[in-house]
């Protein structure tokens, strides 16, 4: 871990390469150790991060995963959006365990506050989409960005002035109401908000500020990435994302850093593919064995408990990601759930109509067409518990692994083996 680590500089990032869950929690936690600011930049408790040690399992949505260690302080920017009573019933369930987090935490002032209606909304408009929907987590967060972009958000400074607050949550109220006639509680929100008013105030801070302060300082910091670039509001399979920049600019902006600060991307990739909710997934495997991959593999959502979607590894979604986002290197995660399976195979290249392409079709007819181009790998049968260097792993491991690398033109630095925060090969 000491070699991987100085070969990074000062800030790492961690961001996920295919549509989320690929164990971004379980390699902040490994680095956390050796960070002093774990920051969320974007997204809000849509996330669900799940760390495995020593036989206990930790999963945190909105909190940053890398504060089971004691010295760390974890930073929620101001491109996230916060449900604040949500975010002390985290603080508070990790504090029952006898961590001490409240000192360590940091809530932008710019941060967007998430509602009650927020969720109503998302709910309401999953329903009326019908079989169009987008499998949302319901948790409010393409709502709360939407008024964000409208201009008529509410934010974590708001608490400050509490007149103002109760007359701007009554005007939304009063707008989501009439807009799409959910019940909007204007008093239960200002009132839920109340509860929790004294207890996050210490924790509202002008966290661009101390962040660059910080950098200055000579901090280490860890910026954590939620969802994953498939799911970006811009770059992902549209209409079927999520509602921010969850690619590498989202760091920049939802916490007011410079990308010079930035000085090596950790792009996370699971050895399968998965993804929860709809949407295209060109490598699905809607068969008997996707239904295998996804047990073995535990593959059901942290924060929905849906069943996630499984598919082959596919080499076009992940070399998107890493051009786009200049990814410096791969953690290649969950590797021993292979274990076992005969052949293997990786999507290496699309066509569409005779043409190759680079990336998803985001329309209905182009995804039909599409021409997925396969390259089968023999498996390995050895379980690769407790393995801790690449050249004791399984020959046709190393292969896959090594193929993986050349496809998508990027280092595999680091490799999930088990679900232990030390389950993991450094190379
Ligand atoms: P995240 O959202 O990217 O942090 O990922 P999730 O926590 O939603 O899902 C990843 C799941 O895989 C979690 O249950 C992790 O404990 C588990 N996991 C992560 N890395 C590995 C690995 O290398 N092997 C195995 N077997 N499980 C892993
Ligand atoms: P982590 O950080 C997997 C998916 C939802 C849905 C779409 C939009 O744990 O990897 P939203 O509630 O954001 O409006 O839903 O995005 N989604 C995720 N899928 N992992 C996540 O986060 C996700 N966050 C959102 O399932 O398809
Ligand atoms: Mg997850």
């Amino acid at each position: 871990m000491h070699d991987f680590l100085s070969r990074l500089g000062q800030n790492v990032a961690i961001l996920g390469t295919q549509w989320g869950d690929e164990g971004k929690g379980k390699l902040v936690d490994a680095m956390s150790e050796h960070f002093d600011l774990i920051c969320r930049s974007t997204g809000g408790a849509n996330a669900g991060h799940t760390i495995v040690t020593n036989g206990k399992k930790y999963v945190f949505h909105l909190l940053p995963s890398g504060l089971l260690h004691s010295n760390t302080i974890g930073v929620v920017g101001n491109g996230c959006v916060v449900d604040l009573v949500d975010l002390v019933e985290e603080i508070d369930s990790l504090e029952s365990l006898g961590l001490q987090v409240f000192d360590r935490v940091k809530i932008s002032l710019r941060a967007h506050l998430l509602f009650q209606y927020h969720k109503a909304v998302d709910a309401e408009i999953e329903n009326r989409k019908g079989a169009a929907k987008i499998g949302t987590t319901h948790r409010g967060i393409g709502p709360a960005y939407e008024d964000k972009i409208a201009r008529i958000g509410i934010r974590a400074e708001d608490l400050l002035d509490i007149d103002l607050l109760k007359e701007k949550i009554a005007t939304n109220c009063k707008f989501h109401a009439q807009n799409l006639g959910v019940i909007c509680d204007e008093v239960a929100e200002f009132e839920r908000l109340m509860s929790v008013r004294e207890k996050i105030k210490p924790l509202l801070t002008d966290t661009s500020k101390y962040l660059r302060d910080a950098i200055g300082d000579g901090k280490k910091i860890l910026f954590e990435g939620a969802q994953a670039h498939h799911l970006d509001i811009d770059h992902g399979t549209y209409p079927f994302v999520t509602s921010s920049n969850v690619s590498v600019g989202g760091i920049f902006t939802g916490l007011g850093v410079s990308p010079k600060s930035l000085h090596h991307i950790i792009g996370i990739a699971k050895a399968y593919t998965t993804r929860v909710g709809m949407g295209p997934f060109p490598t699905e495997l809607t068969d008997e064995f996707g239904n295998q991959l996804r047990e073995n593999g535990g593959e059901y959502g942290a924060t929905t408990g849906r069943p996630r979607r499984c598919g082959w590894f596919d080499a076009v979604v992940v070399k998107n990601t890493v051009d786009i986002n200049g990814v410096d290197s791969i953690n290649l995660t969950k590797l021993d759930v292979l274990s076992g399976v005969k052949t293997l195979k990786i999507a290496t290249q699309y066509f569409l109509d005779g043409q190759e392409i680079f990336n998803i079709p985001t329309t209905k007819k182009h995804s039909k067409n599409l021409e997925i181009k396969y390259l089968e790998m023999p498996g390995w049968t050895a379980s690769l518990s407790g393995i801790k260097q690449f050249e004791d792993l399984p020959k046709e491991a190393q292969q896959y692994v090594l193929k993986i690398e050349s496809l998508i033109g990027c280092k595999v630095s680091s490799i999930g083996v088990g679900m232990d925060r030390t389950d993991l090969i450094f190379r």
